[in-house]
């Protein structure tokens, strides 16, 4: 996997654009499969993670086309209903064609994710939700069988115990446009990306009321047409570059962004003592000034987002004082902790949270990458740290992030890749 070598103690200065969202993009391209036409998704990210999507759906009689806009998907041939077994488990919005296959194929087998990184991942909301629109659903020896000839609308809650489920709602949604009547899901997932892949299914003749809320209403069409559709900025993306500006205490803007998305993080950002300025496309932080510590709670949106955690958490290790990241969606969700320690963080875990105390300066070091945002947590501070840094399977990063490298040395950070 690849490597990456940071020089530590660069300020950053600059203008970056942001791209597209991965988890808006992900359920996106699986909601090609619910139609014969093309479906076009402007600015989708050039990832890792989109690149597997693509053979996922490919295996699945879906034409992929990169273009220069973003990516380009229709569906050729409609009978397989078994996604490829390693692809499938190798990222979790692959799970998100069950949906679909149901409802256009009448059939979908899929290898069930197991947990990762991140700790446990199940997928029972998944499963209850297309089993309320009438699919039998089996699971035996790792494998996930559903079926139903037509799928029926139903009343459908997918609040869990940590909240709703994205991929769930995600999944829940693309079967039901297609099914047989009304459907009306409740405790739906209220982030961004949802919402966002509720206008792609509008766009293509999808009746769905209540986007942006945690009430989906859907009448169920008989078919779907093709669309062109832009994907929205990744907010994700956006605030690590924030926070990479926040870290090496420089000014960075990012264009394309969209700060409606971001509100909770700009206002930790602020209370820490960053200049923020939001216009409608783009965001500027700048700090000039120490900032201070600030406590937060990873949650469903609109809360602090837990795909920003560990970047937060190293922006803390360098901040005099002491704060609590806690994590109330993946209470396990710390492997960033030890690798942060290496580099002469202190903090202790406790519970589904971090406990840091700031120290004066980290010192580079050889660290590894377990996950994507624990990554990009680990490049942040390689940024700061004394020396060199060394991200060992920073092929991670790539899976979330484009040209993560590429962007922060554009604002003038001094970051080279091995393999
Ligand atoms: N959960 C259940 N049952 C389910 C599904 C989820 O109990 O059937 C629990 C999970 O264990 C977790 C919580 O509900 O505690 C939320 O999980 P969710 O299903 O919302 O997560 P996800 O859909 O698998 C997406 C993103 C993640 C992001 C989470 C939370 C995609 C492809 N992935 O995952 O993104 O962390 O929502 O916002 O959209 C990332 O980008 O780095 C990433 C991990």
């Amino acid at each position: 996997m690849a490597e990456l070598e940071i020089r530590g103690g660069s300020s950053l200065h600059g203008t970056v654009r942001a791209a597209g969202s991965k988890n808006a993009a992900l359920p996106m391209m699986a909601a090609a499969l619910l139609t014969d036409e093309p479906v076009e998704l402007i600015r989708a990210p050039k990832l890792a993670d989109v690149d597997s999507m693509a053979d996922l759906l490919r295996g699945l009689g879906v034409r992929v086309e990169t273009t220069h806009a973003g990516v380009r998907l229709q569906t050729v041939d409609s009978r397989v209903v078994r996604p490829d077994d390693d692809l499938i488990s190798s990222m979790r919005a692959g799970f998100c064609v069950l949906g679909p296959l149901l409802a256009r194929r009448g059939e979908a087998t899929a290898a069930l994710p197991g947990g990762c990184e991140l700790g446990s991942r199940p997928v029972d909301l998944h499963l209850k939700g297309l089993a309320a629109l009438g699919a039998q659903i089996t699971v035996d020896g790792g494998l996930v069988t559903a079926r139903c000839k037509r799928l029926q609308g139903a009343a459908i809650d997918l609040s869990g115990p940590r909240g709703s489920t994205v991929t769930g709602t995600a999944n829940v949604l693309s079967a039901a446009v297609l099914a047989e009547g009304k459907t009306e899901i409740r405790g739906a997932a209220l982030e961004p990306e949802i919402e966002d892949l509720g206008r792609l299914l509008v766009a293509m003749g999808a009746r769905i009321a209540g986007l942006g809320t945690s009430t989906l209403r859907i009448e169920g069409v008989r078919q779907l047409g093709g669309a062109i559709h832009a994907v929205i900025p990744d907010r994700i993306e956006t605030a690590t570059l924030l926070i990479a500006a926040a870290i090496t205490r420089g000014r960075v803007c990012v264009a394309g962004a969209r700060p409606q998305h971001l509100e909770t993080v700009l206002d930790c950002l602020r209370a820490a003592g960053a200049a923020i300025e939001a216009s409608l496309d783009r965001i500027t932080v700048a700090c000039d000034r120490p900032l201070t510590p600030q406590s937060v709670i990873g949650k469903p949106y609109p809360g602090f987002p837990t795909d920003l955690q560990a970047q937060w958490t190293a922006l803390a290790a360098v901040l005099p004082g002491e704060c609590t990241v806690r994590d109330e969606v993946f209470p396990d969700r710390f492997a960033h902790v030890e690798e942060l320690a290496r580099l002469g963080a202190s903090i202790r875990r406790e519970g589904n949270a971090a406990i840091i105390s700031g120290v004066d300066r980290l010192t580079g070091g050889r660290v590894t990458a377990s996950d994507l945002r624990a990554s990009a947590a680990l490049v942040l501070a390689g940024l700061l740290a004394e020396g060199q840094t060394t991200v060992l399977d920073a092929g991670h990063l790539d899976r979330g992030y484009e040209s993560l490298d590429e962007k922060l040395n554009a604002l003038g950070a001094d970051i080279s890749r091995r393999r």
